[in-house]
């Protein structure tokens, strides 16, 4: 990603904050933000937008989807009382989970050389990425321990983000992390729009673009 397409992401990011996000602590957040390489850092080491710039570029592509899957899937049940959920889900409770859901991996993408087998079969060298996890607490669970620093979460927000690797982090079955998730996934209708929409955007909306 150049260095204006990364700035302009980052000019993005801060216009769906300051549209959508009114709750006390962003901008501490966003002033910590500013200290680290979430502008900057990979999606992923091999997957999803493993290139500067993928992060904040996958956290917008979930928010974009979770909007629509929101919008277009669930609202009008909700307000109809069809749904087994009676509460609307606040367009800023979609903006935090889904912009802060992935904070984990702020810091820990380094850029690394590796080797790889070119078209003649001889071994080259390759710029690429590595992961370095100086926190190892849990994925889902370290994003909330972050958030939670800078801002109250209601109880969507605080699912959505624990929850959003979806079946992925789950564990065996009968186990209480699947108990958990089923039973997140039956007090807000946060839970699995922001799964759901994590999935979508990784999947089809965000290709691999380094290899
Ligand atoms: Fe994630
Ligand atoms: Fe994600």
């Amino acid at each position: 990603m150049t260095e204006n397409a990364i700035n302009q992401q980052k000019e993005q990011f801060l216009s769906l904050c300051r549209q959508y996000i009114k709750r006390a602590g962003i901008d501490e957040l966003l002033a910590w933000l500013d200290t680290t390489d979430f502008y900057r850092a990979p999606s992923s080491t091999r997957f999803h937008l493993n290139e500067e710039g993928g992060l904040c570029r996958h956290v917008m592509n979930v928010f974009d989807t979770a909007m629509k899957i929101y919008k277009n899937c669930a609202e009008e049940p909700i307000a109809a009382g069809t749904s087994p959920f009676t509460k609307p889900v606040s367009e800023e409770s979609i903006a935090i989970a889904c912009l802060f859901h992935d904070l984990c991996k702020v810091g820990v993408y380094r850029r690394a050389e590796k080797f790889r087998k070119n078209d003649k079969g001889q071994w080259e060298t390759y710029l690429s990425w590595e992961m370095q996890e100086s926190f190892p607490i849990g994925h889902a669970e370290k994003s909330l321990m972050i958030v939670r620093k800078y801002m109250e979460l209601n109880l969507d927000e605080a699912l959505a983000i624990r929850w959003h690797m979806g079946m992925f982090d789950v564990g065996e079955s009968g186990s209480f992390n699947r108990r958990a998730f089923y039973d997140a996934t039956e007090l807000s209708p946060l839970v699995c729009i922001v799964s759901s929409a994590d999935f979508v955007a990784s999947k089809c909306l965000e290709k691999t673009t380094e290899y």
